[in-house]
C-alpha cells in the first residue's frame, strides 16, 4: 500500500461501526488500485486513493493527483497539498483529520483537465467513498471537482460563497490551491470560503449556536 492510507482518529473515541467503516474503506482501496476503467491506467505510476480520517466530517475533493502524487499515492503531497496544508490550519482543521481525494484517482499525463469519460469511469469510487465515509460537508477544490459533483457548468464565481446542498452533503466550492499559486489575489475570497466552511461545520457539529 503506497503511503499513509488511512490515519487513526485521534479526536473521537472508535465510535460502534468505526471499524467497520476502516475494513470497508481498505476493501474498496483493494478494489479500486487496480482499476483499468480508463485510459489513465496505461500512464499512471499509482492509482491514488484518498487518504485522512475514516470518521471525517469533512471530505476534501481535489481534481486529479499531479506528479507528486502519482509518484507517492497520495493526495496534495506536492506545492498544492502544502497550500492546502494551511488553509485548512487557517480554519483549525488538521490535515489528519479530514479526508482528501480527488475526483480522478490517477494523472491525467502532462497534468492535462480529466476528461468527461475519464470522470465518468472514475466517479462511481468516489460515490463509493462518500457512502462509506458519510461526512456532513464537502470541500470542492476548483472548477472542475465543483462542476462534476454538483453537476452543473457554473463558473466558480456562481459556486462560492454559499452551502450548496447536494444529495447528503453540505458542499463549500471554493478556488483549487494551484489557481491560487497562479494568482495569490483570490486568496482572501478562499479565506471566506473557508471561514464559512468552518462556521456551517461547527453549527452541524452543535459546537456553536447558528448565529
Ligand atoms: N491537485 C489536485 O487536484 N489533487 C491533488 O492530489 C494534487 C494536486
Amino acid at each position: 500500500m503506497q503511503g499513509l492510507l488511512f490515519q487513526e482518529n485521534e479526536l473521537q473515541s472508535e465510535a460502534a461501526g468505526g471499524e467497520k467503516t476502516l475494513t470497508a474503506l481498505h476493501s474498496l482501496y483493494e478494489r479500486s488500485r487496480t482499476c483499468t476503467k480508463c485510459r489513465l491506467a496505461s500512464t499512471r505510476t499509482n492509482f491514488v486513493f484518498g487518504e485522512g480520517n475514516p470518521h471525517a466530517r469533512l471530505v476534501v475533493i481535489g481534481e486529479a493527483p499531479g506528479a507528486d502524487e502519482d509518484a507517492l499515492g497520495r493526495p496534495f503531497v506536492g506545492r498544492s497539498g502544502q497550500l492546502l496544508d494551511k488553509i485548512l490550519q487557517a480554519v483549525q482543521f488538521r490535515r489528519e483529520e479530514v479526508f482528501i481525494c480527488n475526483i480522478i484517482k490517477c494523472r491525467p499525463p502532462q497534468n492535462r483537465n480529466p476528461l468527461q469519460d475519464e470522470i465518468a469511469s472514475c466517479m462511481p469510487w468516489l460515490l463509493d467513498q462518500l457512502d462509506l465515509l458519510k461526512p456532513s460537508m464537502l470541500l470542492l477544490l476548483g472548477r472542475v471537482a465543483a462542476n462534476t459533483i454538483l453537476q452543473n457548468t457554473l463558473s466558480l464565481g456562481a459556486m462560492r460563497g454559499k452551502i450548496i446542498r447536494w444529495k447528503q452533503f453540505d458542499c463549500v466550492a471554493t478556488y483549487h490551491p494551484a489557481a491560487l499559486l497562479r494568482n495569490p489575489n483570490w486568496k482572501r475570497g478562499c479565506w471566506e470560503d473557508v471561514q464559512m466552511m468552518r462556521h456551517h461545520y461547527e453549527m452541524l457539529q452543535g459546537m456553536t449556536p447558528d448565529a
